[in-house]
């Protein structure tokens, strides 16, 4: 696989764990684009569900993807995607979608077709890019992954104080389970769990990691 051309940091971990907020703010303190892998997988759900395609329907679900544009950018905020001209953003943590993104995620050609969208990203950004085999699949030669981890209970207790009613446990076994590129530790990530951790005590540990592994930061 050819190298990207900038910079990138891998930010993998189970739902909850912390760590689309410790992503964004790492981001915004060393200088680097966020982009949401999450997001995008779970904009195709809301595309599939949309569309009245089955989501246990793999080829159904690649026939129709193969016939939408996908749209992936960036904003000041970080990354954004639109299909078909409609930009999903505000529908991604809809029930119906927490429910279906484990499954429509699942679907091995599903995920080539975002992948190849995810290392275009990092063709012109130097990005923290967070996900669930971000180290392990997307970038597996970025000397920089992390993955952060929390226990169930603190999980689930953030979920909820999010309002979201998400069967993080179900999910979790899916993510983990499936057989295109599981959730899995990248073998060379540095694992922190948050459980006890503020976001800015876990981002400061990702810098000094960073810098120690000599990461240039600005
Ligand atoms: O990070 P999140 O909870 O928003 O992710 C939603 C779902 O997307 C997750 O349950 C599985 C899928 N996903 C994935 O399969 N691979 C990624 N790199 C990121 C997310």
């Amino acid at each position: 696989m050819t190298p990207p051309d900038h910079q990138v940091v891998a930010i993998d971990g189970p739902a909850a764990s912390g760590k689309s907020s410790v992503a964004r703010e790492l981001a915004r303190q060393i200088g680097f684009a966020y982009v949401n892998s999450g997001a995008m997988y779970r904009a195709v759900t809301w595309h599939v569900l949309e569309h009245a395609v089955p989501t246990d329907d793999g080829a159904a679900i690649v026939q129709l993807l193969e016939k939408s544009r996908i749209d992936c950018t960036l904003d000041p905020d970080g990354s954004r995607i639109a299909i078909d001209g409609l930009d999903p953003t505000e529908h991604l943590r809809d029930d119906r979608v927490n429910e279906a993104v484990s499954l429509v995620s699942s679907v091995p050609r599903l995920r080539e077709i975002l992948v190849e969208k995810m290392r275009a990203y990092a063709k012109d950004n130097d990005i923290v890019m967070e996900g669930r085999d971000i180290g392990s699949v997307v970038f597996p030669d970025t000397p920089y992954k992390f993955y952060i981890d929390a226990s169930p209970d603190v999980r689930l207790r953030r979920r909820l104080a999010q309002g979201q009613r998400d069967q993080i446990a179900a999910r979790d076994r899916a993510d983990s389970s499936r057989r295109a590129s599981p959730l899995i530790i990248a073998e060379d990530a540095h694992v922190i769990d948050s459980s006890n951790l503020t976001i800015e005590g876990v981002v400061g540990e990702i810098i000094g990691r960073l810098k120690m592994k000599g990461l240039e930061i600005k």
